[in-house]
Parts: structure tokens; sequence; C-alpha cells
């Protein structure tokens, strides 16, 4: 089944837990919370406190992003304010198998993020330790960039090393999906999709709707 995860980084922070709860009435069960420090991406996003706060007042499954250095120490305070998931960069970590330790520990579902740069096959080790495969299909840092082409055939490679192994994770692709290229990636092999400014600019609640009517149109199709 498709996951929407509408991603609050494009969103009008004036009326965050608004805008939040237009994407939960237009069918969207995910929220995608990008954590940036400013030194493993050069932008500074929101922390801790943004969390804990709109936590308060959304039913939507945390997918919190973390785009920070040094991921394994920052797990448990995220975990505590409320993520559901949370997926730590491999390039960001010297020890990979530690951050899924960690988060193991809190008992929140696990994912890994690859930049588009890293090699997919550095996931086969931790096949069987995750819940979610981010691959980023930008640079992280920015919303509004353009889906990287190349990224289709990862999508691919990594459904089928998933396959290999008896295994159905999910796949998060997270960068320039728009509802005009959205069917490459789910074809790909994709089941989460990331959408920021396709949602956050304009009508937030129609936007969401047209994708969610979408993918429910595809996980029929599918089936
Ligand atoms: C980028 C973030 C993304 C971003 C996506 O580093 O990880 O989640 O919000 O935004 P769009 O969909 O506009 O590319
Ligand atoms: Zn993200």
């Amino acid at each position: 089944m498709i996951k929407f995860a509408p991603s609050i980084l494009s969103a009008d922070f004036n009326v965050l837990g608004e805008q939040m709860a237009e994407t939960a009435r237009g069918g969207a069960g995910w929220a995608h919370i990008d954590v940036m420090d400013g030194t493993f991406v050069p932008n500074i996003s929101f922390g801790n406190p943004v969390i804990k706060s709109i936590r308060k007042r959304s039913d939507l499954f945390f997918d919190v992003h973390l785009m920070v250095v040094n991921p394994e120490r920052k797990i448990r305070g995220i975990a505590d304010c409320g993520a559901d998931l949370i997926t730590f960069h491999y390039e960001a970590t010297s020890d990979p198998g530690a951050c899924i330790a960690a988060i193991e520990e809190t008992g929140r579902k696990v994912g890994m993020a690859i930049k588009p740069g890293t090699p997919v096959s550095v996931i086969e080790p931790f096949l069987h330790r995750l819940d979610l495969l981010l691959i980023m299909t930008v640079e992280p840092g920015f919303g509004g960039q353009k889906y990287i082409p190349a990224s289709t055939a990862r999508i691919a490679q990594a459904r089928a090393m998933f396959k290999a192994a008896g295994l159905d994770t999910d796949i998060e692709v997270d960068g320039g999906i728009k509802r005009d290229n959205v069917d490459v990636v789910l074809a790909a092999g994709a089941n989460v999709i990331v959408a920021g400014s396709a949602v956050y600019s304009g009508d937030v609640y129609a936007n969401t709707k047209d994708f969610a009517e979408h993918f429910r149109e595809w996980d029929a199709a599918h089936k």
C-alpha cells in the first residue's frame, strides 16, 4: 500500500498546525518532518520543540528525516518528541549499525536514508534491520528542487535487493516529486511518497486530495 507523506518544510509556519490538518483531511496518513542542522546540509529547519508542539494536535504518522551529523545523539530526544519513524543518513555517521540499534531501543520504526551519490549497495548489510529505506531523489537540504532522473534506476535496484532477501520493506522517495512524475517512482518500486512544494504551495487540501485519490486508484489497480 502507498503511504503519502507531505513534507512540512514547505508549509507556512505561521499556520503549520492548520495546514497539517488540511493534509490529514485530504487523505495523507503521514507527515514528513525534515530536521536539518546546518552542518550535514547547509540549511537549518526546526527541531524538537516544534515536533513536540505539532504532536499535540496531529494524529498523523510522524516520519522524521534527520539531516544531522552524529544522528545517534539526537535519536532519544526525537523519539520523546513523538516521532513514529526515525530516519538517519547513512553518510552522517561512522556507525550505521549503532544508529539502527539506538532507534530500535526507542521502539520507533527504523529508517535509513541515502543521498543521490551514495551507491545503493551500501544498504546490503542492513537490509533485515530496516523498516524503511529513504532514497533521496534530490540533494538533501532544500525543498523545491528538481527530481534527479538517475534516481529511478536506484529505486528499482533497492526494490530488487529487498525482494531477493525476501523482504517487502518500505522504500520512500523524497525530493522533486510532483503529480506528473509520481508514477515513475511508483512503477520503479517506491511505496512511500514525500512531496513538499507540490502539496504546500497553493491549496493544501486540494493538492493532498489529488495525490491521495491517485494513490487509491494505483493501489486498486496493482493489487
Ligand atoms: C529536502 C527534504 C525534502 C523536501 C522535499 O532535503 O528532505 O523532504 O521537503 O521538498 P520537495 O517535494 O519540494 O522537493
Ligand atoms: Zn525529507
